[in-house]
């Protein structure tokens, strides 16, 4: 009889093969943005508007994991993941965004890629972590038709220099924020605030995933696998009015169906039109772009961090050529007394069970789930107690699901190290690392050491995870929660 025949049945474990691994996003920790003839991206010129980002700091510099990736490396097999998912600079390989491709920059994630290989850790390859080489936004950026194809012809260039290491692709890490964010709300780069733009935007990184997709699936051998990383916030109506369970699904659209749906549902979501028709008439659209959007992927990467507790708001009285695209006469509250992350983010791991069940009632076409995302975020402090609780308890809702389902392979925990959390500059760490930026040191936090246990020996305990927002509204909600307190996807 074996130690695990032995435990108690409420013991559940993960099964065989299920990956481990942690993410970081180029932007985010490689600094070294002059080096060796990278371009500028739309982050490089975000970070330099005064007051866009948190005390106008900026990923000059980062982890400057760039010249520290063999220490990164050696971190991962400390930790004894099997996975490591990171994303490429665009900028960096093709400064333009077109044209001419820089070997330095290409050579930077061989390097990387072989040092993972040989560290027996499988690298998880993300093409666009929005960073957009600056010369595609002074051509209307991702407004226009044009990125999508270019972003297809990027991805080519990357497969003709990983493709012999690297298996698994993903090509976008969060459209929502790519477009909505970052043309919408203008809180991320390049800091628009368009009604159109934002949906356009949104439409053509759709189109770009599709024409990407088609360009890699010519090259690909067999088993090598292309995915694409949504992040999903399940959003829930404050009271049971009609009023504000329109209002959360609204916001339902606006964050997850208008890319769930065209990507696995074979259609537009079907309220788009009715939501949005105050702000565009679709005319980005193309006839056949849904065939593009909608072809088959290997594999679904989720990011999941909290539910979006909403509520109906008026409408902005504004000229409506200058509504924002995020302007759905809905918003976001924080529940009171609600178990909330060092960053005031609402804690619910049910809203992950809810996501992956959810997700796989909605799509009988789904295919296989990684989580690409999930952690926790605090100012850094070194024994944790707070992060390792967030991941054990979200790990054990990944699993409930799981019997409830849901066929999810893998969990990458965000982040591996402390690093530049864009709008936030570098206060808010999610790292399982701790890293001191005026020396670079890392330091591994009380939560390395917890999931390099699990990892090892990945058995929950809790009680089964439940969904009660599926069923009922959430009672007590402080109201009217301003924006910069409300947990944004960023
Ligand atoms: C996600 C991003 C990731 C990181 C986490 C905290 O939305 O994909 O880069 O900033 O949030």
């Amino acid at each position: 009889m074996t130690a695990t025949d032995e435990r108690p049945a409420m013991l559940r474990t993960f099964p065989a093969g299920f990956v481990w691994g942690t993410a970081t996003a180029a932007y985010q920790i490689e600094g070294a943005v002059d080096d060796d003839g990278r371009g500028p991206s739309i982050w490089d010129t975000f970070c330099r508007v005064p007051g866009a980002v948190a005390r106008g700091e900026s990923g000059d510099v980062a982890c400057d994991h760039y010249h520290r990736w063999q220490e990164d490396v050696d971190l991962m097999k400390d930790l004894g993941a099997g996975a490591y998912r990171f994303s490429v600079a665009w900028p960096r390989v093709m400064p333009d965004g077109r044209g001419p491709v820089n070997r330095r920059g290409l050579d930077f994630y061989r390097r990387l890629v072989d040092a993972l290989r040989e560290g027996g850790i499988e690298p998880y390859v993300t093409l666009y972590h929005w960073d957009l080489p600056q010369a595609l936004e002074d051509r209307g950026g991702w407004r226009v038709r044009d990125t999508a194809e270019r972003f297809a012809d990027y991805a080519e260039v990357m497969y003709e220099s990983l493709g012999e290491s690297v298996s698994n692709w993903i090509t976008l890490n969060e459209p929502y924020c790519s477009s909505i964010v970052g043309y919408g709300e203008g809180r991320h780069a390049p800091g628009a605030k368009e009604g159109e733009g934002a949906l356009a935007a949104a439409h053509h990184l759709l189109l770009g995933h599709g024409l990407a997709v088609a360009r890699l699936r010519e090259m690909a051998r067999p088993g090598q696998r292309i995915g694409v990383t949504l992040n999903m916030s399940p959003t829930v109506p404050v009271t049971s009015s009609p009023q504000d369970v329109d209002a959360a699904r609204r916001m339902d659209l606006l964050v997850n169906r208008q890319f769930t749906e065209p990507l696995f549902g074979g259609a537009y979501a079907a309220d788009m039109a009715e939501t949005f028709g105050r702000i565009t008439d679709f005319a980005f659209r193309r006839d056949g772009d849904l065939e593009i959007i909608g072809r088959p992927v290997d594999y679904l990467g989720v990011n999941y961090y909290y539910r979006l507790h909403v509520e109906a708001a008026p409408y902005e009285e504004a000229d409506p050529a200058l509504r924002t695209a995020f302007d759905l006469g809905a918003r976001t509250v924080s529940p009171e007394h609600a178990r909330t992350s060092g960053l005031g983010w609402v804690v619910e791991p049910e809203g992950l069970y809810e996501t992956l069940v959810g997700l796989t009632s909605r799509y009988p076409d789904l295919p296989p789930v990684y989580i690409t995302e999930n952690g926790y975020g605090d100012d850094g402090v070194l024994e944790d107690e707070g992060r390792i609780d967030y991941l054990r308890d979200h790990l054990t809702a990944t699993r409930d699901a799981m019997e409830a389902g849901a066929d999810v392979r893998g969990y990458f925990c965000w982040s591996l190290m402390d690093n530049f959390e864009w709008a936030r500059g570098y206060s808010a760490r999610f790292g399982i690392v701790h890293v001191d930026y005026e020396t670079q040191a890392r330091t591994p936090k009380a939560s390395f050491h917890w999931m390099r246990d699990f990892i090892a020996d990945p058995v929950v305990t809790g009680p089964v995870t439940v969904s009660p927002a599926t069923t009922g509204p959430v009672d007590i909600l402080v109201a009217g929660t301003p924006r910069s307190e409300r947990p944004a996807g960023d």
